[in-house]
């Protein structure tokens, strides 16, 4: 029997295949996140950590884990608050979610576009505010998704199933960026493929980011960038906040520089830049894309094999260590 700490409570199934497994499991306490402090002391103690992507564990606070523990399975498929080599080097395995979730980020992404396209948020503002006086030719227009071309800005599982469900159900056209084009994905989506983000971003009438995040992806869509998107463009972002340098973002939107922007998440989670609320052009959402009962609980279930198979000394379904 090895001692796991689940940092947060997360759906029951992924606790249930632990203690399944015979192992004694702590759920960390509470509504409020762990603290650094007891994350620290909980690396000493127990031979497998489940945590959030909000728990940095970078290389200082990796140093001080005991030898006892042997994997740290991160609930999500980002894993930029975990310093992978410095774990490695500890001999700490560690995993993450990919795959399950991938549903469910493409129609969070999909929502986030239609809504943007067809104003959706806004004009639900301005019924409830009572603005509503009756059927007009111009009221509230938005801009048709169909025919229009949508980049994907890395094209993985994620922004694979975006493409699909833009180009299967809205008639969209797909052009997509990534190190290197994808000859099955163009024969099935018809997608464009361009080498260099800064040839697609001119041509796009919609954009949806699937980076992880690295430092190559920090401020990949910066202010030179934005500036050199059509006036009628659509930004929407599922994957990690600091990819879009969200001061710049702000300074677009307030000065038409595109149309709009959609994020579920932000470079300072949880604040927003100053000026992004205010925005009417803006629809946010709080890093929720991956939230359907289906998506978390098998992301607690696989984060639970993850851990079930290190502790074991098998080799774990989706492992991030090489
Ligand atoms: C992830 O998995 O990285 C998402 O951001 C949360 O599900």
């Amino acid at each position: 029997m090895s001692k796991i700490l689940i940092t947060y409570q997360i759906p029951e199934a992924g606790e249930e295949k632990l203690r399944g497994a015979g192992h004694d499991v702590t759920v960390h306490e509470g509504s409020a996140l762990i603290e650094p402090a007891a994350l620290a002391a909980a690396l000493k103690e127990y031979d497998g950590i489940l945590t959030l992507l909000t728990e940095k564990l970078g290389a200082d606070e990796l140093a001080e884990a005991g030898d006892q523990l042997k994997v740290i399975a991160n609930y999500s498929v980002g894993y930029d608050n975990i310093d992978v080599p410095a774990a490695t080097a500890k001999g700490i395995t560690v995993t993450n979610t990919p795959g399950v979730l991938n549903d469910a980020v493409a129609e969070h992404a999909i929502a986030l576009l239609v809504s943007l396209a067809r104003r959706v948020v806004e004009a639900d503002q301005f019924t409830r505010d009572g603005k509503y006086e009756g059927w007009r030719p111009q009221l509230l227009m938005g801009t048709s998704l169909t025919g229009k071309t949508l980049g994907i800005v890395g094209l993985g599982r994620i922004g694979s199933e975006v493409a699909k469900r833009a180009k299967n159900g809205f008639g969209m056209k797909i052009a997509y960026n990534d190190l290197k084009p994808n000859t099955d994905f163009e024969a099935e989506t018809e997608a464009t493929y361009y080498e260099n983000l800064d040839d697609m971003l001119p041509e796009m009438d919609a954009i949806s980011v699937h980076v992880p995040l690295l430092d190559a992806t920090h401020h990949l869509i910066n202010a030179d960038r934005l500036a050199t998107m059509k006036e009628s463009a659509l930004l929407v972002n599922t994957s990690r906040g600091p990819v879009i340098d969200e001061d710049a973002l702000v300074m677009a939107l307030q000065n038409d520089v595109i149309r709009g922007a959609a994020l579920d998440v932000f470079e300072d989670e949880p604040k927003l830049k100053p000026g992004l609320a205010e925005l009417p052009n803006v629809i946010i959402t709080p890093h929720i894309a991956s939230g359907t009962i289906e998506t978390r609980s098998a992301m607690a279930e696989l984060a639970a094999d993850n851990i079930i198979a290190v502790l074991a000394g098998e080799k774990p379904p989706t492992p991030v260590t090489k």
